[in-house]
């Protein structure tokens, strides 16, 4: 019987892994040992003060996951069936589905081709026209994608002109600055995702950050089943079980204290890839606004394959014959079956960014020879293309 040799693959190489550090474990044991196994206890409370003053914003509500902050931000900020809602259409569909889920309509908004994120020209554009039409656009749900913020100057203008609420969904940026202020702060309300692949993680988890009393207390009314103050279980409106629970608190407490040094790596990893294949013909890196600073949460690049010699698609499929995990840049809202007869501005640079757009791997735990490994692929994959483009001698 003949043995097939077979080459075993080198360890895989996740885009975005977690990043534990002894802190974590020893919280979470803590937790554990303590009993508070509940969607209360003093990591939450404890969790949502340090938050509060890491975004530099008042009051912070721990829940379950981002999506549900942004659920409950919607609710608080009054969004109503039938209403419509300005968003980003370059997102991850959990923003266009919390607009859904208050019954309101997304009205998807091109991305600006300096910083991907939502244009604040064309923003202005919908505002008129819609206030024009009879049917204005009752708030702003602005994403801050990849690790960088929106164009928060020209974005609170118009809500300000329009006198509309702006919500900030924050969820990839936690750590990144604009004009110097942390993101989240920059609508009535901010969201923020914990999931297992964003910067910090509690395996899954969110928070809702705001300046008002009333609006956190709102969020945290909602998110335990809006019971009423009585002794009994008395309720006067519809509620959710959305809250936090005190163990995956106590993991976000270490993960927050090490915040820091995340984004730098994150930054580090950004800077490698500028270093070695930013320098490859038609290979570009995503562009950062002069005024921000990007978390780079996801090192992505943009492939044009005339130059290149190959597609972002070749790209990805040669990173993963490899072990290497990469993935397309998100495909826009109004190219999703589920969203494609919502109304949408431009379109045209975020179906680009999908076209030829690939996130690479970003972690915090990512190692130089990690590193060297992707790098060495895409290069290899660039002169492969580059000797398969060269004339023939007969
Ligand atoms: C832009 C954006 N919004 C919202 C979410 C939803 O967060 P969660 O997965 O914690 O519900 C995510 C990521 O997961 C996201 O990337």
């Amino acid at each position: 019987m003949s043995v097939e040799k077979k080459t075993a693959l080198p360890p895989r190489i996740y885009l975005s892994p977690p990043h534990m550090s002894p802190a974590e474990r020893e919280l979470l044991l803590e937790a554990f040992d303590s009993n508070w196994i509940a969607p209360l206890g003093p990591h939450v409370e404890a969790f949502e003060r340090e938050f509060a003053e890491k975004v530099g914003v008042k009051y912070a509500v721990a829940l379950a996951s981002g999506t549900s902050a942004l659920h409950l931000a919607l609710l608080i900020l009054g969004i109503k069936p039938g209403d419509d809602v300005a968003t980003s259409t370059l997102t991850f569909v959990a923003t266009a589905n919390a607009i859904r889920y208050v019954g309101a309509n997304p009205v998807f908004i091109d991305s600006q081709a300096n910083s991907w994120n939502l244009d604040p020209e064309l923003l202005a554009i919908e505002l008129h026209e819609a206030s024009q039409r009879g049917r204005p656009i009752k708030a702003v749900l602005a994403v801050d994608i990849l690790g960088q913020c929106a164009d928060y100057d020209a974005i609170q203008q118009l809500c300000k002109q329009y006198q509309i609420p702006l919500i900030e969904d924050a969820a990839e940026s936690l750590g990144a600055t604009y004009q110097g202020k942390p993101a989240g702060g920059f609508g009535e309300i901010g969201c923020f995702s914990f999931n297992g692949n964003k910067i910090i993680t509690t395996s899954s988890g969110g928070m809702l950050v705001t300046a008002k009393k009333e609006w956190a207390d709102q969020a945290r009314f909602l998110a335990t089943q809006a019971r009423d103050p009585f002794p009994h279980y008395e309720h006067s409106v519809v509620g959710y079980n959305y809250r936090m629970s005190n163990l995956l608190a106590a993991i976000g407490r270490g993960q927050l204290s090490v915040l820091d040094e995340r984004v730098h790596r994150r930054q580090e990893n950004y800077r490698f890839y500028q270093e070695t294949i930013g320098t490859l013909p038609g290979i570009v890196l995503a562009p950062e606004l002069p005024a921000g600073r990007s978390t780079h949460w996801l090192s992505c690049i943009t492939v044009d394959p005339e130059q290149f010699g190959a597609t972002r698609e070749d790209i990805r499929l040669a990173l993963e014959r490899e072990n290497i995990e990469s993935r397309p840049v998100w495909k826009p809202m109004h190219m999703q079956p589920v969203y494609s007869s919502f109304r949408t501005r431009g379109g045209a640079v975020a179906e680009r960014l999908f076209v030829d757009g690939l996130c690479l791997p970003s972690g915090s735990n990512l190692t130089t020879a990690d590193l060297n490994r992707i790098v060495e692929v895409i290069q290899s994959v660039g002169e492969t293309a580059c000797v398969s483009s060269q004339p023939k001698s007969s």
